[in-house]
């Protein structure tokens, strides 16, 4: 099994390209169901991701293939054609959909395009039991009758969908996508209040509105979904992954180093933005993105709550405690996003972090330095918050299970290897 072992204390500098977006990349996929002519999406990372949401669309009837091996080792260029001439099965089995929760993504599609769905029930994660009420619910409130037998959800709107009045209790990404997906082709108009607003969401509806369908109050929480009769193919480029952008920019600071995030977007992740910029981190424009450089001394920790977009993301909570865990001073970081979120703690108090929970909330206080440890990681974000204090702790640090890494870090260890860190990848048994 892959590990990554990091020597720790370089500063990082230099310039990473930033990839598409995992988190847009993949609804975008399976917004290739909803129509039988081509949907290629350009700047697609290269993530396991990526490929086990291929498989399973292949096994409903989508020609995939991936073209433009990306030029000298980039990635702007790879693209990815999805063609779903006829849908060939309405399921999606336990098998596949329990590697990616994201699977359920294909149900909205599947019944809108083929009048039924049978898909596995997700489960849960590391980070929490991750239901999917309000994505069901939805689409009975758009006329699907919804029966769950067996572990599966069986969706049948045999008539077709027909538009409906959507209030979320509270604010969900992926059920927001799955029923803006399944209003784009019900008969009649559809509102979803409450809806989620994270910058993917909008990359999906301009993708819809390009195939034909018809979209308004992108980037508000109320959307208007007008159904039409059919969608039709078209080219989208990928949303720059603000995730992966706020990752690396921690990179930057953990090293006290100097990064160029060439791709990254500030409209993106403002609050994440605001809180690096409060930390005493040089966040500067530049003609290709974004510039991050510790240059006015010290860093001192500043509290931290995960909110919905436009609030500071849940999926760079694991990545700010790992930085709060070497500043000057303490930071409260709260996570009101996932229940069980904080898997990271244990591991990077392994590393000498002084760190207490307590519910929903860490208290970090910052301490001279870390160690190098034998680490584990649980979860993608966690794994990626591992590495990072690696990068910064005194000695060696080897963190274990980074199959979690490679579903959203296209060629981590490449990337930060090119701007500085001492890190590889060991194959091999363990
Ligand atoms: C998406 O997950 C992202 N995944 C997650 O990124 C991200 O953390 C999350 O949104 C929040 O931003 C993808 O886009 C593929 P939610 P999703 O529905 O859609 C509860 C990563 O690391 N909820 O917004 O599953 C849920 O339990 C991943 O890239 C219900 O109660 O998130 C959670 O507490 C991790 N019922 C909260 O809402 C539902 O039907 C937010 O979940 C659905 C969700």
């Amino acid at each position: 099994m892959d590990r990554i072992r990091i020597r720790g204390g370089n500063r990082l500098v230099g310039r990473i390209a930033i990839s598409g977006a995992k988190n847009a990349a993949l609804p975008l996929m399976t917004a290739s169901l909803l129509t039988d002519q081509t949907l290629t999406l350009t700047n697609l990372p290269h993530l396991a991701d990526i490929a086990t949401l291929a498989s399973l669309l292949a096994q409903h009837g989508v020609q995939v293939s991936m073209n433009g091996d990306a030029p000298n080792g980039g990635h702007s260029g790879r693209a990815l054609s999805l063609t779903a001439r006829a849908i060939t099965s309405t399921t999606a089995p336990y098998d596949l959909v329990r590697k990616m929760r994201a699977s359920v993504l294909v149900l909205g599609p599947l019944v809108a395009r083929a009048g039924r769905a049978r898909v596995s029930l997700p489960g849960g994660c590391a980070i929490g039991t991750r239901p999917v009420d309000l994505h069901l619910k939805g689409l009975e409130q758009l006329g699907a009758r919804i029966e769950l037998k067996e572990g599966y959800v069986e969706a049948a709107a045999p008539g077709g969908l027909k538009g409906g009045h959507i209030v979320f209790p509270t604010v969900s990404v992926g059920a927001t996508e799955n029923l803006m997906m399944a209003a784009s082709l019900a008969r009649g108009d559809t509102v979803m209040v409450n809806a989620a607003r994270e910058p993917e969401i909008g990359d999906l509806a301009r993708c819809l509105n390009a195939m034909g369908a018809n979209i308004s109050g992108i980037g508000t929480d109320t959307l208007r979904i007008c159904g039409v009769e059919r969608l039709h193919g078209t080219t989208h480029p990928i949303i720059a992954d603000r995730i992966e952008a706020g990752t690396y920019a921690i990179a930057a600071a953990i090293t006290r180093g100097d990064l160029e995030l060439v791709g990254a977007r500030p409209e993106l992740f403002e609050a994440f933005l605001e809180c690096l910029k409060r930390m005493g981190v040089v966040v500067t424009t530049t003609p290709d993105g974004l510039r991050f450089a510790c240059t006015n001394g010290e860093l001192v920790g500043v509290d931290v709550m995960t909110e919905p977009f436009p609030g500071f993301p849940t999926d760079l909570q694991a990545q700010i405690m790992a930085l709060m865990t070497t500043v000057q001073g303490a930071a409260m970081i709260t996570e009101t996003v996932f229940e069980n979120r904080f898997m990271h703690v244990p591991e990077l108090c392994r590393m000498g972090a002084n760190i207490n929970v307590h519910q929903a909330s860490a208290m970090v206080r910052g301490v001279p330095s870390l160690t190098g440890a034998p680490v584990m990681a649980t979860d993608l974000r966690a794994s990626v918050s591992l590495v990072l204090a690696g990068l910064a702790a005194r000695g060696e640090t080897t963190v274990n299970r980074i199959y979690h890494l490679d579903r959203g870090y296209e060629r981590i260890e490449e990337k930060l290897a090119a701007c500085g860190a001492d890190i590889e990848r060991i194959g091999g048994s363990a």
